[in-house]
């Protein structure tokens, strides 16, 4: 059997309800614990979709989204905000790579994109993201290319626990990110 391409492309508002099945659905595998049981599967689907339509309705030129599709699956996606942070630079908002396609390569071209976009807004610029304390298999990603673990704040997202959930600055020289992830 022939396996069809993953292809990449920048998001349109007509991607919203995509997207947002897939960040929903990734958060209720990943983030259980973090975020109440019934936040997960009685909100999150309708508060994502909420989120990434009124996202695209902005406008916000600082908003970048790019995808990853196998045919008309999305596979994956990520979410950069170029500039958010004076101190910090480009946020990378989210990753997320659809389980059965993880460890595939997409994540790493997904940031390599992020890298790219960050250089061509500001060739000095920096690159961050936030990742939540128990998600270590993602923070040993990033450490893999590269990224620096920084300062520890409590994230108060719908869903977590009033006192909040401790999440991590993982901090990105975005000319190193984009050679380790090239090819
Ligand atoms: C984290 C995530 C985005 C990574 O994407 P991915 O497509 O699985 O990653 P890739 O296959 O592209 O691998 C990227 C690199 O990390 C390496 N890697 C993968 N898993 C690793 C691990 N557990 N420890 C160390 N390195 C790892 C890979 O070998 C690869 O490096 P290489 O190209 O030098 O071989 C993905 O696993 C995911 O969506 N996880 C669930 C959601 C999530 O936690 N998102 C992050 C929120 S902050």
């Amino acid at each position: 059997m022939i396996t069809p391409p993953v292809t990449y492309r920048s998001a349109t508002p007509f991607d919203a309800p995509r997207i947002a099945e897939l960040h929903a659905s990734s958060w209720q595998e990943n983030y259980r614990g973090a975020m109440s049981d019934h936040y997960l599967d009685a909100e999150a689907p309708a508060e994502r979709l909420s989120v990434w339509t009124g996202r695209f309705s902005a406008e916000d030129k600082s908003l970048r989204v790019w995808l990853a599709e196998e045919e008309d699956i999305l596979a994956g996606f990520c979410c950069v905000v170029l500039g958010e942070s004076e101190r910090d630079g480009t946020l990378l908002d989210n990753l997320h790579v659809r389980a059965g396609y993880r460890g595939t390569g997409i994540g790493r071209y997904l940031l390599n994109w992020a890298a790219e976009e960050v250089l061509a807004y500001d060739p000095a610029g920096k690159l961050y993201l936030w990742v939540l304390e128990q998600n270590t298999s993602a923070m040993d990603v990033y450490r893999h290319l590269g990224g620096t673990p920084g300062r520890r704040e409590l994230r108060h997202l719908s869903g977590m626990a009033p006192e909040g959930v401790g999440a991590i600055a993982v901090h990105f020289d975005p000319g190193d990110l984009q050679r380790r992830t090239a090819g």
